[in-house]
């Protein structure tokens, strides 16, 4: 079969799109972090604490921020998995006062991968 102009066209014209949405959209890529691979993450033993200490100020008590509270396993295992507690970390939106350092980023990424431990 003989491609014809328009085909070719089409097919530029799309590359083109794609490549200027890639470019657009800020890098969130996966965070690095030396043998967080052979870790075992657990709600208790970790994720709980960095909620503590960068979350539960705004998201706990009797009027969480967007209604999201973040203070019991159940309640971050469902914002996890509804893609937007680990997005709103991984783009820096939160928490507010600045972006997490990659290891903990990379470690509460392993809790989520190998299925929220407890
Ligand atoms: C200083 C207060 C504060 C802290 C600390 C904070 N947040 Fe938030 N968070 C907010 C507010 C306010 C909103 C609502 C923002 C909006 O609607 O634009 C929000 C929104 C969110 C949302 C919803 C985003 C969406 O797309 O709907 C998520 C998820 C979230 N925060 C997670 C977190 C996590 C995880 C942490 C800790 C790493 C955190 N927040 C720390 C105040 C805070």
């Amino acid at each position: 079969m003989r491609r014809r102009p328009w085909q070719l066209s089409l097919i530029l014209g799309l590359s083109l799109l794609l490549w200027e949405c890639k470019k657009d959209r800020p890098q969130a890529s996966t965070p690095q972090c030396p043998g967080v691979d052979t870790m075992t993450i657990t709600y208790q033993g970790y994720v709980a604490d960095v909620m503590r200490q960068h979350c539960t100020s705004c998201h706990g008590g009797s009027n969480p921020s967007k209604g999201i509270a973040l203070e019991t396993y159940d309640q971050v295992k469902n914002a996890a998995l509804s893609g937007k507690w680990y997005a709103s970390m991984i783009n820096g939106s939160m928490p507010p006062s600045g972006k997490l350092d990659d290891c903990t980023l990379a470690k509460l990424k392993r809790w989520m991968d190998t299925g929220y431990p407890q």
